[in-house]
């Protein structure tokens, strides 16, 4: 186990292998709190335990003995801006350990939300985000991908309120106020998840459902109808799914992510619900987690291509499987486009160091997401050279062999010799295999996909900017055509071609929030206040970082007023990391 510097855990000496919380949700003081009870595993010498935390505050620390519990001395080390305060306990190498403690109102890895900011209005909601290093801002905890527990829960709540944790929450919405789960499984800290609210189930197969508020569950039932399906071509080209249940809980849509994998309990955004299922490659990509990442999980942040770069390679596999090659393309292509102009303007020194060989840990594949793309880019191109018949098995292969266990890129790679590289001489050269794996970038030699609808659409567009010809189709575009209109687009347009395309299309106050965020950005970045009043509400809507980050940054370069004006007003409804994003791009 290699060292995290996110964590000031000590896993060599001891690591937890079992945790057990006893919480309470309070949601007049917006504060959780209870106790968080270790089950130790003390591998090396010495009685220390180091816990990561964040703003919790300690009420008292004890280990269990053989006549009861005993108080044990501890300390709390003053806050690192970033990664919080080290608990340190002094034990007698207890089996047990029990912290007893509650969680600051302004705890990162919750949000805590008022009735008027969720669909019914009504009851209060709160959930969880713990990745990346959120989790010891509301439990106790080695908070590392590299240490796996199981874990079990009771936790009280008013009693009008369910509450669902990443585990075994069964389908029934009966509330009592009270609730008991176990996750038997061994999971990293940053997939524990609770959320409470107004929640109800709507099933959707055997082995999945989705809860969420009652004015959203049966429209996001009908969205996701396909994730049993979703879940049955995973099976068949990667193994099992090893979790029991398959839910998905729709969140208010100040939830900062699309989705997150939390085991058996994907959170999702709601503004993928939208009506033409246009958007349910977040469910794959979730889905897809529980293979990569959930099961086989990288052993610190900066292996996060481990976890996101295998993952949107699985979901496009799904995709493809449940939709059809020529939207499975468009998606690779817009993802590979939006990597290529990040890349584009990048220096040789710059990219060693944003996009360093895939074998190289860096703290940026924990920041951006060119490390996962590259690596997901990696395992296309692999695919292609060996073909299906080969690489299917040996993906495979590498879940069976590394299931529930954590793994850096070297365990990858020393995989990849031994079960691809070698048993198949001659089909890769070894400087092609070190251009991933050791040369900044993207090689020279990986080949783009090629979508004929992609096609049509820049054709399109190059027509639409030379001669003001609006383009021809595009009343009847699917989604991905949208995006990549508007992702090739000039930053900037005029007023008159702005006008134009919207009194065509209707863009401003579109539902879909991924047009949306496209659009509003070439609508900040060319100052076009006609649709000022409809960006202003799309941002105070939604909270989901990657919608709303990069229409403040194309108002920041042009109208930086205006974006303060906007942000003061949505900012109450914001997820807190969404707040400090928001904070730094408009250097607040
Ligand atoms: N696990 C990630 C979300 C995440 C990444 C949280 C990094 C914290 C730090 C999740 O699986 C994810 O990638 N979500 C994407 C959707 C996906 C379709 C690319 C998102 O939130 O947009
Ligand atoms: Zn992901």
């Amino acid at each position: 186990m290699t060292h995290d510097r996110h964590s000031y855990a000590e896993p060599l000496l001891v690591r937890t292998t079992h945790l057990e919380l006893d919480l309470a949700l309070d949601f007049t003081a917006k504060v959780l709190s209870g106790a968080a009870t270790h089950t130790l595993h003390w591998a090396g010498a010495g009685d220390r335990l180091v816990l990561d935390t964040r703003d919790l505050t300690v009420l008292a620390v004890e280990g269990e003995a053989a006549d009861g519990w005993e108080p044990l001395e501890y300390s709390l080390a003053v806050p690192d801006k970033e990664l919080g305060s080290a608990l340190t306990i002094r034990t007698n190498r207890n089996e047990r350990v029990r912290v007893s403690y509650r969680t600051a109102p302004t705890a990162t890895g919750l949000q805590w939300l008022e009735p008027s900011m969720t669909a019914g209005g009504v009851m209060p909601f709160m959930f969880s985000q713990s990745q990346a290093i959120h989790a010891r801002s509301w439990v106790p905890v080695q908070d590392t991908p590299g240490v796996r527990f199981s874990y079990s829960a009771h936790v009280t709540a008013p009693p009008e309120l369910m509450v669902l944790m990443s585990a075994d929450n069964g389908t029934t919405s009966r509330r009592t106020g009270s609730y008991d789960v176990v996750m038997p499984e061994p999971i990293p800290s940053y997939l524990l998840a609770i959320a409470a609210g107004d929640l109800v189930f709507e099933p959707l197969g055997e082995r999945s459902g989705v809860w969420a508020e009652p004015a959203m569950a049966r429209r996001a039932a009908t969205e996701f109808a396909d994730t049993e399906e979703m879940m049955r071509v995973t099976e068949e080209l990667f193994g099992p799914y090893r979790w029991g249940r398959y839910d998905l809980l729709v969140l208010p849509p100040s939830f900062p992510y699309g989705g997150m994998e939390n085991p058996r309990m994907t959170f999702a955004t709601p503004t993928v619900v939208i009506g033409d299922k246009s958007l349910v490659s977040v469910i794959a990509h979730e889905l897809a987690h529980s293979w990569s990442g959930n099961l086989v999980t990288q052993d610190s942040w900066d292996d996060i291509w481990l976890n996101e770069g295998f993952t949107a390679y699985v979901e496009n596999r799904i995709v493809e499987a449940v939709y059809g090659a020529e939207f499975a393309v468009m998606e690779t292509a817009i993802k590979q486009h939006a990597t290529v102009v990040k890349l584009d303007p990048l220096s040789k020194a710059e990219l060693a160091v944003e996009l360093p060989g895939l074998n190289h840990r860096s703290e940026y594949h924990g920041t951006t997401a060119l490390g996962p793309l590259k690596g997901t880019w990696f395992l296309a191109w692999l695919e292609e050279r060996f073909s299906r018949a080969i690489f299917d098995p040996f993906l495979r292969g590498y879940f069976d062999r590394f299931a529930f266990r954590s793994i850096n890129s070297d365990d990858f790679v020393g995989h990849l010799r031994e079960h691809l590289l070698e048993p198949h001489p001659g089909i890769v050269k070894d400087d092609e295999v070190s251009a991933w794996l050791d040369e900044p970038g993207i090689p020279a030699f990986a080949e783009r996909a090629v979508s004929a609808r992609f096609q049509v659409v820049d054709e399109a567009r190059s027509r639409w900017l030379g001669t003001g010809e609006l383009p021809e189709g595009a009343a009847g575009w699917t989604t991905q055509e949208w995006l990549r209109f508007l992702d090739a687009a000039p930053d900037m347009l005029s007023p008159v071609q702005l006008q134009q395309l919207d009194r065509a299309f209707a863009l401003t106050g579109t539902a879909n929030g991924e047009i949306a965020r496209r659009w509003y950005q070439i609508v900040a970045a060319s100052s076009y206040e006609p649709a000022y009043a409809e960006l202003a509400a799309f941002l105070t809507e939604v909270g989901r970082m990657k919608l709303v980050l990069p229409v403040y940054r194309a108002l920041a370069g042009s109208d930086r007023a205006f974006a303060s004006e906007v942000f003061a007003k949505a900012r109450p409804g914001y997820h807190p990391i969404t707040t400090a994003a928001v904070q730094k791009i408009l250097g607040q």
